[in-house]
């Protein structure tokens, strides 16, 4: 297990930035913490990574965005999931996705706690902790179920 203290936005994006350098094709990150705790700008740090070019957006309102990037010149979907506002998992059964846990690329989920049995048994699982206005504590876990 790995902690980390950043002091504001940009140094939660750089931390997203040097883990998503080892992510690999088939690699599902699961992000858990409370609303405002970083989940999405630590998701900006990974397309950074992937140099998506289309402006990432928050996916509150819908269940999934995909963001087509690259690294080292190999191509990577990046799939960007919101489960905060998601009722029931028959949503996602309804978009099929599994095939994008599943499948190629990377897929990166905000609110993974909420549905732990839909998550791969392989995520990547961080949890941010706001401590201070402008203080998040990282942690990383090895990979491990949610359950
Ligand atoms: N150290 C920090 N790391 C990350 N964000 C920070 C930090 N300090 C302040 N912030 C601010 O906290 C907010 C984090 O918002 P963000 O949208 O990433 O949260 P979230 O976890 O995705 O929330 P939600 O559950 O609503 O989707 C941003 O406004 C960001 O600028
Ligand atoms: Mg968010």
């Amino acid at each position: 297990m790995k902690q980390v203290l950043t002091k504001s936005t940009e140094e939660t994006r750089e931390l997203a930035r040097q883990f998503a350098c080892s992510l690999k094709h088939g690699d599902c990150v699961a992000l858990i913490g409370s609303l405002g705790s970083g989940k999405t700008e630590f998701t900006r740090g990974i397309t950074d990574v992937f140099n998506c070019t289309e402006q990432l957006t928050s996916p509150t309102f819908t269940i999934l965005n995909i963001y087509n990037g690259s690294r080292s010149g190999e191509t990577f979907t990046i799939h960007h999931f919101d489960w905060y506002r998601l009722n029931s998992p028959e949503e996602l059964y309804n978009i099929g996705f599994e095939e994008y846990l599943y499948g190629n690329g990377v897929s990166v989920i905000e609110w993974a706690d909420k549905f732990p049995d839909l998550v791969p048994k392989t995520a990547k699982r961080i949890e941010l902790h706001r401590s201070t206005e402008s203080e998040r504590l990282i942690t990383f876990a090895q990979s491990f179920p949610l359950r």
